[in-house]
C-alpha cells in the first residue's frame, strides 16, 4: 500500500470514528511513531462501529426488560431416569453408523483466557493426567485416536484458538507431533476479537496505540468456522455433523454415538446435552424456553420463582443444566454464521478493564470501568428449526476445570476422572487398586468399560501400559 493511500484510508477511518463519537481512540496520535500509527489504524479499520453502537443501545435499554417467562423443554432422559432403553440402543447404532460413514467432525473451543483458573498457558495445556500429567489436549487426542481405530476413519479435529492461545497451542501440538494424529487432521482456526466499551459506549484504550479487545466468546466459533474456510473444508470432506465441546472437561465423551444418534434421529439442527442440576443454586445455565424461544438461561438470569419451582413430585422443573456439549449440522452452522448479527447477539458483562490515563500511563481499575462483549454458542438454539435435548450422566461425563481450587477445579476433575476409570475397571472385573491410588488410562487403547473388558485381564499391570497406576494421587 502506498503511503498516501495509507494516509487516505487512515483519514477515512478517523472520520468514521468521529461520526460514531469514538474519536478519543486517536487522542495520542501526534505522539505515536509511524509504526504505532499504522498498527492503530489497522486495528481501527477492522472495528464494526455500527455493531458496537447497537450493543451499547440494546444494553442501555436493558433496565426496562422484564424477566422472561420460562417453560421446561422435553428432554430425552437416561434409561435410569425413565428414558426408553430401546430408543437409546437405536440411537447408539445410528450414531455409530454416522461415525463409520465419516460424517462427523470434532470441534473444540479453546480460545478462552482461563482467568478463574489463573493458568498462564492455554487451558488445553493444563496437566490433567493423574499419573503422567498428560495435558487436556493430549488426553483428547488419545480419545480421537481411539475413534480412528474403532471406526477406521480420520475424524478431523477443529481446534478454535484466539489471539490469547493460538501461538502456544500450535507450538504445543508441533512439539508433540500432534499427539500421534496426522497433522492434516488437526485444524487450527482463530476466533475473532471484539472491543470492550465503557459505560458510555466508548471504546477503551489499552495503550496509546491499542484498543482493548478480548476473544469474542464461544459463539465466535460459528462465525470463525465460516470465515476461516473450515466449514468449506468440512463439507469437502463429506462431513455434515459437528460434535462441539469445551476444552476444559476431562470427562468429555468425544463424539458419543448415542448422543449423535439422538440428534440424527430427531433431524435436529442443533442438540444440547444436559445434566441434572445438583441443587437450585448451582451455578449452571438451564435449557428452557424463554418467552417461547429455546435457549440456555444463565444462572445469573433466572429469577427465584423459576429457580426454585418444583413439580408435583417435588422435583425441580428447571433441572436441565447445560454442559456446553452440542451437536450441529454443518448447514445450520452456515446459516447462523451468515446471520450472526441477528442470531448471535453480543452479551455484555461489567469488568475491570486495563486501560491508560490521560498521560498514557497504564491503570488497573479497582472497580468495573466498562463491559466486555461476548457471543454465546447456545444463542444459536433459538434459530434451530429442531433441537434435541439429551440427558447425560453427570458423574461419567462432566467435571470441568474452571477454578484453581474447590468446585470444578483440577483436584475435583482428577478425582472424578479416577472415579470414571474405577467404574470401567469394575465393569471389566479388573482388580481395583486401593482407594487413593492414581489411575490413568490411555484412551487411544481403552475408552470405556467395553474396551476394558476386551482386554481380558485381571490386573491393571497386565494391560501393557494402557492402564497405569501410582500409589499416591498426584493431585
Ligand atoms: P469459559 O467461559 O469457562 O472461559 O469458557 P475460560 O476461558 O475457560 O475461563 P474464564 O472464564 O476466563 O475463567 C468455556 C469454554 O469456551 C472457550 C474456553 O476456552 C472454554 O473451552 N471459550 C470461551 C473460547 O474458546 N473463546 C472465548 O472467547 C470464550
Amino acid at each position: 500500500m502506498s503511503e498516501s493511500h495509507g494516509q487516505q484510508n487512515c483519514e477515512e477511518t478517523r472520520g468514521r470514528f468521529r461520526k460514531h463519537g469514538q474519536e478519543h481512540v486517536f487522542r495520542f496520535w501526534d505522539e505515536l511513531d509511524e509504526r504505532q500509527r499504522q498498527k492503530l489504524a489497522d486495528q481501527a479499520a477492522a472495528v464494526d462501529l455500527a455493531a458496537l453502537k447497537r450493543v451499547h443501545e440494546a444494553n442501555s435499554d436493558r433496565a426496562d426488560v422484564r424477566p422472561p417467562k420460562l417453560e421446561a423443554v422435553p428432554v430425552v432422559r437416561l434409561p435410569a431416569q425413565g428414558g426408553e432403553a430401546q430408543a437409546a440402543a437405536r440411537a447408539f447404532e445410528r450414531g455409530k453408523q454416522a461415525l463409520a460413514d465419516g460424517r462427523v467432525a470434532v470441534l473444540v473451543v479453546a480460545g478462552g483466557q482461563a482467568t478463574r483458573l489463573g493458568f498462564d498457558q492455554p487451558k488445553g495445556a493444563f496437566p490433567v493426567g493423574p499419573v503422567s500429567e498428560r495435558t487436556l489436549f493430549e488426553q483428547q487426542a488419545q480419545k480421537i485416536r481411539g475413534l480412528r481405530r474403532r471406526y477406521g476413519r480420520p475424524f478431523p479435529w477443529y481446534i478454535m484458538t484466539s489471539d490469547a492461545t493460538d501461538a502456544a497451542t500450535r507450538t504445543l501440538f508441533a512439539d508433540n507431533d500432534s499427539f500421534g494424529l496426522p497433522a492434516d487432521d488437526v485444524i487450527f482456526f482463530k476466533q475473532g476479537m471484539v472491543q470492550s466499551l465503557d459505560f458510555e459506549g466508548r471504546m477503551i484504550l489499552e495503550r496509546p496505540d491499542r484498543i482493548f479487545e478480548n476473544p469474542n466468546g464461544h459463539g465466535g466459533s460459528l462465525t470463525a468456522l465460516l470465515s476461516s474456510g473450515c466449514l468449506d473444508d468440512m463439507e469437502r470432506r463429506g462431513i455434515d455433523t459437528v460434535f462441539y465441546y469445551q476444552v476444559d472437561n476431562p470427562l468429555i465423551r468425544i463424539a458419543d454415538p448415542t448422543y449423535l444418534g439422538f440428534h440424527l434421529e430427531a433431524e435436529a439442527e442443533m442438540s444440547c446435552k444436559v445434566v441434572q442440576k445438583r441443587d437450585p443454586m448451582e451455578k449452571v445455565g438451564v435449557v428452557a424456553r424463554a418467552d417461547g424461544k429455546i435457549g440456555v438461561i444463565e444462572y445469573t438470569e433466572i429469577d427465584d420463582e423459576h429457580r426454585f419451582a418444583t413439580d408435583e413430585n417435588g422435583e425441580l422443573v428447571f433441572w436441565a443444566g447445560s454442559v456446553a456439549i452440542h451437536v450441529f449440522s454443518t448447514a445450520f452452522i452456515r446459516r447462523v454464521a451468515e446471520n450472526a448479527d441477528e442470531l448471535l447477539p453480543y452479551h455484555v458483562s461489567a469488568k475491570r478493564i486495563p486501560t491508560i490515563d490521560e498521560d498514557g500511563q497504564p491503570i488497573q481499575p479497582s472497580e468495573p470501568n466498562g463491559y466486555k462483549l461476548e457471543r454465546f454458542v447456545f444463542d444459536a438454539l433459538a434459530a434451530a428449526r429442531s433441537v434435541c435435548v439429551v440427558e447425560g450422566e453427570r458423574n461419567l461425563e462432566y467435571s470441568p476445570i474452571k477454578n484453581a481450587d474447590g468446585t470444578d477445579s483440577p483436584a475435583s476433575a482428577r478425582r472424578d476422572l479416577i472415579a470414571v476409570y474405577r467404574s470401567w475397571l469394575d465393569a471389566a472385573s479388573i482388580e481395583l487398586p486401593k482407594d487413593g491410588t492414581a489411575i490413568e488410562i490411555d484412551h487411544s487403547r481403552v475408552d470405556g468399560p467395553d474396551e476394558a473388558r476386551q482386554l481380558g485381564i485381571q490386573r491393571c499391570a497386565e494391560a501393557g501400559g494402557a492402564i497405569r497406576v501410582q500409589a499416591r494421587e498426584n493431585a
